[in-house]
C-alpha cells in the first residue's frame, strides 16, 4: 500500500469508528428516546415525539450549561428491538437518560439495561403497575391502569351499573385493569358475569362483542391500548349494543383523544376514568393544547403526549438540580420527589416508588365547540398506584 492509500484507509477507518462510537462530550447531555414510530402503537410514538420536541422548543436546549441532544429511535413496537436499541444507545452513544417505552413489554425488556448501566429510565407511556419494580433506575411519568380502573370500579355501581362484562387486551396493562376494576366493583356490590381477554396484536373484537350482546349486562368495561379504541367503538355501535341498553365504560384509553373526534356521535355520553383529557380546564392545559396543535398541524394531544411532555420536564429539572453533573445516580435522585403542575393537573413523582401520583378524573364524552371531548365531571385527588399501596 502506498502512503496515500494508507492515509485514505486510516481516514476511512476513523470515520467508520466515529460513526459508531461517539466520543463522550461533557458539554452534551443525551436523551435516548425509544418509541414505537411504526407498527401497532405508532400513534403513541408520534404523540410522544411531538410532545418532547414541543417541550424543547418551549424550554430551550441548554440546561445547566449542557446542550440537550434528543436521539429518537423507532423500536417498531417490538420489545426485543427496544432492548437492542437501548443497549446501543448506552454503549455507543453514552446517553445520560433512556426514555419513551410505548408498551409494557418494551419497558420490561429494557429494565435490566438501565440497572446494569446505572442509567435513569423515564417511562413515558407504558402503564403496568409492576414496571417501576423492574429496575431501581425507572421513573414513570405516564400512569397506571390500576389507578384509573379503581376509580371506575367505585363510580359504576353507584351509578346504576351492577352487572358488568370485562373485555381487556391480554397482557400486563389489560390484566391490571381487569383485576383492579373487578376487585373494586365487587367491593361496591357489583357483579362480573364474564371476563374476556383479546390478543394484544391485531385483535378481532367481533366474536367477543357478540357474546357480550347475548349476555346483556348493564355495561361492558373495556381496556385496549391507545390507538385501538376507535375499532372497539365502531364494532360496539355496529352491533347496536348501545341500543340494546349496554353501556360502554372503561379507562380513558378507549376514548383516546388522538381518535375521539373521529368516532362520531355514537361515542357521546361514554364515561371513562383517566388522568388526562385534552379538555382539562386549566390555563396550563389550554396553553399546552394550543401550542401542541399549532406545532403539529392541528393534531390533538392525548395522554401519551402528556406522559412525554412531563417526562421531559422531569429530565430537565433533574439535570438542573444536579447542576449538570449528569451522572446516573445523582440524576435519578433529582427525579424522585419532583412536584409540579402538568397539563393533566398537579402531579408528583413518589420518591419511594418512583411512580407517578396524580388526580384521576371521571369524564363523559360531550360535544364542545363542535368537537368530541372527554369532559371531566369529578376528580379523585392524588391517586397513588394501588398496585403498590395495598
Ligand atoms: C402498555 O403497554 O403499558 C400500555 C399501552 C397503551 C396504553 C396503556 C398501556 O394505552
Amino acid at each position: 500500500m502506498n502512503k496515500n492509500a494508507m492515509f485514505r484507509a486510516t481516514a476511512l477507518a476513523l470515520v467508520a469508528l466515529s460513526a459508531t462510537y461517539s466520543i463522550a462530550d461533557d458539554n452534551v447531555f443525551k436523551i435516548g428516546l425509544i418509541l414505537p414510530m411504526t407498527g401497532q402503537q405508532a400513534s403513541t410514538g408520534r404523540q410522544i415525539e411531538a410532545a418532547a420536541r414541543l417541550y424543547m422548543a418551549q424550554n430551550g436546549d441548554t440546561v445547566a450549561g449542557k446542550k440537550i441532544q434528543l436521539i429518537v429511535k423507532d423500536d417498531t413496537t417490538i420489545p426485543d428491538v427496544t432492548k437492542r436499541l437501548a443497549q446501543e444507545l448506552v454503549v455507543n452513544e453514552k446517553v445520560n437518560v433512556l426514555a419513551g417505552f410505548g408498551i409494557t413489554p418494551s419497558a420490561l425488556a429494557t429494565a435490566p439495561i438501565a440497572t446494569q448501566s446505572k442509567t435513569p429510565m423515564v417511562v413515558m407511556a407504558a402503564a403496568t403497575s409492576s414496571i417501576t419494580q423492574a429496575s431501581p433506575y425507572i421513573v414513570r411519568t405516564s400512569f397506571t391502569l390500576a389507578q384509573a380502573a379503581v376509580a371506575m370500579g367505585d363510580w359504576a355501581p353507584k351509578n346504576g351499573i351492577k352487572k358488568v362484562v370485562t373485555l381487556v387486551s391480554d397482557y400486563g396493562p389489560g390484566i391490571d385493569a381487569e383485576k383492579y376494576f373487578i376487585e373494586r366493583l365487587l367491593l361496591n356490590g357489583g357483579q362480573v358475569t364474564e371476563s374476556l381477554r383479546v390478543p394484544m396484536r391485531s385483535p378481532d373484537f367481533a366474536p367477543f362483542l357478540q357474546k357480550v350482546r347475548d349476555q346483556k349486562p348493564d355495561a361492558l368495561f373495556v381496556f385496549v391500548p391507545s390507538g385501538a379504541g376507535a375499532a372497539v367503538m365502531k364494532q360496539f355501535l355496529e352491533r347496536g349494543m348501545d341500543k340494546a341498553g349496554i353501556k360502554l365504560i372503561g379507562t380513558g384509553d378507549v376514548t383516546d383523544d388522538d381518535q375521539l373526534n373521529d368516532m362520531g356521535d355514537g361515542a357521546l355520553n361514554v364515561v371513562t376514568s383517566h388522568h388526562y383529557s385534552a379538555a382539562h380546564p386549566s390555563a396550563m392545559n389550554k396553553k399546552f393544547v394550543e401550542a401542541f396543535q399549532k406545532a403539529n398541524k392541528g393534531m390533538r394531544p392525548n395522554f401519551m403526549a402528556v406522559g412525554g411532555y412531563d417526562g421531559m420536564r422531569v429530565i430537565y429539572e433533574a439535570l438542573r438540580a444536579s447542576k449538570g453533573l449528569g451522572a446516573g445516580d445523582g440524576l435519578l435522585a433529582s427525579m424522585k420527589g419532583q412536584i409540579f403542575e402538568s397539563p393533566r393537573g398537579p402531579m408528583f413523582i413518589d420518591s419511594q416508588t418512583r411512580d407517578v401520583v396524580h388526580n384521576i378524573y371521571l369524564r363523559k364524552v360531550q360535544r364542545q365547540d363542535g368537537h368530541l371531548h372527554n369532559v371531566e365531571f369529578e376528580a379523585i385527588k392524588d391517586v397513588k398506584d394501588p398496585g403498590k399501596h395495598k
